[in-house]
């Protein structure tokens, strides 16, 4: 996949600016808080339909506007394909592709797909888990329209099992009526991300190795309802989540939350079999989770045929030389937009194109 340009219209901190990009490889550099991973925002915006770090929609809208519009050129599956992205203050936001309107984010799955890799990411596997479970989602998401449904759906039932579970008296008849479809969801929910979970140990295992010169192997463990699930337990997950189901009622009843569900589950990393939260040094644990990233990168090429668009942003600053390479090496196959504060380190690339962004604007554009 392809991002050609990109045109901001009261977007965050631009008012009016459409850039080209290089179909390879593209530096946006400049200040802080000048407006780069404004633009790495607005691509994103076009995967699954929401922004990675905006709460609301409105927070896009340029302070002291009433709109903010996004158009953009892309091409995917070998087509040339538009984009628009139009959101108004005080109405739902809506999205174009080639002039037809996306009635649902489900429809918009696969039309562009990007990975995105932040500064934050580097702690993966070193944080709670709210942030394993959202870095897998957004992968599934991407690649399966269905099981993006299924999570909006599980979300809604799960905030009316909480709602109700918060009243005085619990109307058991509903609560039931929820728990069954929360169950048939859940074993859906748990059976898809184990099944990527697999894909991505397959194809990280095989990184991980050439990176370490054969001396790590990497696995990862799929933790749902706090059981270590493993392929066995995948067969009959239907049996053993409506017995888990019964036994954490009473703790659902005494804390009045939902505790049942994939909603908590968590993934485990780990090398030569030590846990890499635990045991992991800082710099494996780092270069695990690059080795995440290039993993979903390449699954992206094996599911569908093309590489994602990656969205680097502010990595390059955390990561030392032999890193910093080791991730320009490794995945230089598709499109690359990476942002940083400091563009001399790129000073001895091929081509590709540098973009000097200063207060929400182009500012110098040199293509090489
Ligand atoms: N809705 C908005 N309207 C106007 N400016 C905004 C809006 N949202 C964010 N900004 C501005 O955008 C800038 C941050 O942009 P960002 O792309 O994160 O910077 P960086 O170049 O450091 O990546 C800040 O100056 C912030 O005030
Ligand atoms: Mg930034």
């Amino acid at each position: 996949m392809i991002v050609k340009n990109i045109s901001l219209n009261n977007f965050r901190n631009y008012s009016s600016e459409k850039i080209e990009f290089d179909e390879k490889l593209n530096i946006i550099y400049g200040n802080n808080a000048q407006g780069k991973t404004n633009i790495l925002e607005a691509i994103y915006l076009f995967s699954l339909g929401k922004s990675n770090r905006a709460l609301k929609d409105g927070d896009l809208i340029r302070f002291g506007e009433d709109y903010a519009k996004v158009d953009i050129d892309f091409i995917s599956k070998k087509r040339e394909c538009k984009g628009s992205l139009i959101i108004e203050n005080s109405k739902r936001k809506k999205i174009f592709i080639n002039d037809i309107a996306v009635r649902r984010n489900s429809e918009l799955v696969g039309k562009l797909n990007v990975v995105f890799f932040g500064p934050e990411y580097l702690s993966l596997i070193r944080e709670g888990p709210k942030m394993r479970r959202k870095n897998l989602d957004v992968l599934i998401c991407q690649l399966n329209p269905t099981y993006l449904s299924s999570v909006s759906e599980y979300k809604r039932l799960n905030e009316q099992k909480s709602k109700l579970l918060k009243n005085d008296r619990i109307d058991w008849i509903l609560f039931d009526v929820l728990n069954e479809k929360i169950l048939e969801l859940s074993i859906y929910i748990s059976k898809v991300r184990f099944e990527y979970i697999k894909k991505i140990e397959r194809i990280a295992q095989k990184i991980q190795l050439e990176v370490s010169e054969n001396r790590e192997k990497l696995s990862m463990n799929y933790i749902s309802c706090g059981l270590k699930i493993s392929e066995k337990e995948i067969e009959n997950l239907s049996d053993l989540y409506s017995k888990r189901m019964l036994e954490l009622k009473e703790r659902e009843l005494k804390y009045r939350e939902c505790v049942f569900g994939p909603h908590r589950d968590d993934i485990e990393f780990f090398i030569n079999g030590a846990d890499l939260k635990y045991f992991g040094s800082q710099g494996q644990q780092k270069t695990a989770v690059l080795v995440q990233k290039i993993a979903e990168v390449e699954l992206f090429l094996e599911e569908i045929g093309e590489y994602p668009i990656l969205l680097l942003d502010d990595i390059m600053s955390e990561l030392d030389t032999i890193r910093q390479d080791f991730v320009l090496n490794k995945i230089n196959k598709g499109q690359i937009f990476i942002t940083c504060t400091d563009s001399e380190k790129f000073k001895n690339i091929k081509s590709g194109k540098f973009l000097r962004i200063d207060k929400g604007e182009m500012t110098e554009c040199i293509s090489i």
